[in-house]
């Protein structure tokens, strides 16, 4: 993939907007209900942290990387609101989200006697989130959870919803548990730091919500995706409030994946494939996403649901946010082997996000074979 760096940036704050308002959208799960808080400085807020949390203490899980940039502070302002954290410190990256990284989390927890009301509060981007989470289901059968995101996929995406997952060597997420956190602070301050090519990783889920229910945003994002890669602050702002009312509508309304959620998986199970057939960590999770989402695409138009036009309007999306549009070349004997381990496989059947017309998805494992198949030598010729 892109040899763009992954470092840390250091960037200006900008002054524009330092002082608007935070905004909130409810997760509406009767009495699991939370709130995704929206804002700059919202991590660092201790009176809106102190107003949702217990004095006393948490196990906070963050990386090599974040922890370096964000531990200190976001720590001194729990402590501000009385709560002391115990600080959890994970290698960095998608390649050590697995059982031995995770055992250490647990490692960590009994050494500290976390009970069963020390809260896990995860500080940084999807893996993390996904990591930190999975240990709050299961120690001791399940402790309180608070996501503070620090990459903008995670801020629009993997921090609410209460996915939580492991990867097996084999296929990514295939170990995990639903736990929904209590609040989510998703602070755009912290996109600061964040690499240009993890901003453009975030971008794919953005788009990802207008492709498959939201026509008017797509219309939005087109002539805005400069914008949102140059980081400017109100269109950051909009893109992530919109995403995460996108992501909370979907969660309210069928929060175990028994059918409206799994739209939210567009292009994801070509993109867990590139994810696990080229490694983990080579292609970000976003640009998987960005090139398995234009294989599903490619694969709606030869079922005759979506219009050439529009098969190139989705590429555009995608290219003007930096994203790569072509799959790489693997044999089709291997996609098919590595999509066959999706979570949406029902009786060996591989079941599909397409498109029926843009915003408008449908998850389906009723199309003609050859279609996929089709699909799959395009990808492998081009690559
Ligand atoms: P990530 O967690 O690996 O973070 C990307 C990189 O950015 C890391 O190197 C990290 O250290 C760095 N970083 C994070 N925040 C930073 C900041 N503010 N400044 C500077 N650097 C920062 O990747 P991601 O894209 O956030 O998440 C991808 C993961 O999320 C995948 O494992 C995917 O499966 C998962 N995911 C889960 C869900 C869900 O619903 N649970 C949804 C989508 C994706
Ligand atoms: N990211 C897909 C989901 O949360 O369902």
């Amino acid at each position: 993939m892109s040899t763009a760096p992954l470092r840390p940036v250091q960037r200006a704050a900008p002054a524009q907007d330092a002082a608007a308002p935070a905004e909130t959208v409810e997760v509406s799960l009767a009495d699991r209900s939370y709130p995704i808080v929206i804002g700059r400085g919202v991590s660092t807020d201790s009176a809106l942290i102190g107003s949702h949390l217990k004095p006393g203490r948490a196990a906070l899980v963050t990386s090599e990387v974040v922890g370096a940039l964000y531990l200190a502070p976001v720590s001194a302002a729990l402590v501000a609101a009385g709560i002391e954290a115990v600080p959890i410190v994970l290698p960095d990256g998608e390649q050590h989200k697995n059982w031995q990284v995770l055992n250490t989390v647990f490692d960590h927890l009994i050494a500290h006697r976390c009970d069963r009301r020390t809260p896990v509060i995860a500080l940084g981007g999807g893996v993390i989130g996904d990591m930190a989470g999975f240990a709050a289901a299961t120690w001791q059968r399940g402790v309180p959870f608070v996501q503070i995101p620090t990459t903008l996929l995670a801020q629009v995406d993997s921090s609410v919803g209460g996915k939580t997952a492991i990867n097996h060597p084999q296929g990514k997420n295939m170990i995990g548990a639903f736990h929904q956190p209590g609040l989510v602070l998703a602070d755009t301050a912290l996109l600061d730091t964040l690499p240009d090519r993890e901003l453009s990783a975030g971008l794919a889920e953005v788009i990802k919500y207008g492709l498959i229910r939201d026509t008017a945003f797509l219309d939005w994002l087109e002539p805005n995706l400069p914008k949102l890669l140059a980081r400017d602050p109100a269109a950051l702002a909009h893109a992530i409030r919109r995403s995460c009312e996108h992501k909370a509508e979907v969660v309210a309304a069928d929060e175990r994946e028994a059918g409206l959620r799994e739209t939210l998986n567009l292009g994801h199970t070509f993109g867990h494939a590139i994810e696990t057939g080229v490694g983990y960590g080579e292609w970000l999770h976003g640009e998987a996403v960005a090139a398995g989402t234009v294989l599903a695409a490619e694969m709606s138009a030869r079922l005759g649901w979506l219009s050439e036009s529009d098969v190139g309007r989705v590429r555009r999306l995608f290219s003007l946010a930096q994203l790569p549009v072509e799959a790489p070349a693997m044999p089709a004997a291997r996609w098919l082997d590595l999509m066959g381990h999706d979570k949406k496989v029902r009786g060996g059947r591989i079941r599909l996000v397409l498109l029926q017309g843009l915003g408008h998805a449908v998850t389906t494992g009723d199309y003609d074979p050859a279609a996929l198949a089709a699909t799959l030598a395009g990808s492998a010729t081009r690559g």
